[in-house]
């Protein structure tokens, strides 16, 4: 077996595993594919943005996908709540000295760019794996408002989701729409962003 493809099998293990723990938090039954992350990085400028910022990066597809991208000067701040999977993304990353894998609820982003002493840098993009309806209210409010105030500023954002007419709703002050459709995912799944 290739490298690549025994680091493909071993983030489906562990993205199994945790789903079997708590699947409405993980929200997915598998995770995305290379297509789906490739369309997620549509329209991001990855020659000026110096900050990213990941919600949910789970085993890391969208992460992988960034780290290919990003400019060497970037910063690349991926936020997951389940302790097993920023475990794993420490030991994956851990040799990626502009990679900051934060165990922590995307609803703290502020504090958690304050802590890293990053607030003075524009973020350019924000990534979300998200499974919005799992996420409680206080956060969701917090997460949404981080997410209104950045794209303000011209941050893109983007999201992928099966049922764009569900999600939607969710983000309803904010101009999101849907940016494309990714066939090759299980299941099928639509990019949603704003900028
Ligand atoms: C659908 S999985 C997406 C994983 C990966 N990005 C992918 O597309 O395959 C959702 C991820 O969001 C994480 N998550 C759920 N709620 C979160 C929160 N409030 N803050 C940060 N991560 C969260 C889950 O633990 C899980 O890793």
């Amino acid at each position: 077996m290739t490298t690549k493809k025994r680091a493909r099998s071993s983030d489906l293990l562990k993205f199994l595993s945790r789903y079997f723990s708590h699947p409405l938090r993980v929200g997915a039954v598998a995770p995305s594919s290379r297509y789906l992350a490739r369309a997620m990085m549509e329209g991001i400028d990855f020659d000026s943005t110096r900050l990213i910022v990941e919600f949910g990066p789970g085993t890391g597809i969208f992460t992988d996908e960034i780290i290919a991208r990003m400019h060497q000067e970037c910063m690349l701040v991926t936020i997951e709540i389940d302790p097993h999977y920023a475990e794993y993304l420490r030991g994956k990353y851990h040799e990626r000295s502009n990679v900051v894998v934060v165990e922590d609820s995307a609803g703290n982003l502020e504090p958690i760019l304050d802590r890293y002493n990053l607030s003075d840098r524009e973020v350019g993009a924000i990534v979300s794996g998200l499974p919005t309806p799992a996420i409680p209210k206080p956060d969701l409010t917090r997460m949404i408002s981080s997410i209104r105030r950045n794209t303000e500023t011209g941050a893109k954002f983007r999201m992928f989701t099966y049922a764009p007419s569900v999600m939607i709703p969710y983000y309803d002050w904010l101009p999101i729409r849907t940016l494309s459709k990714t066939w090759r995912n299980i299941p099928p799944a639509y990019v949603l962003g704003i900028n």
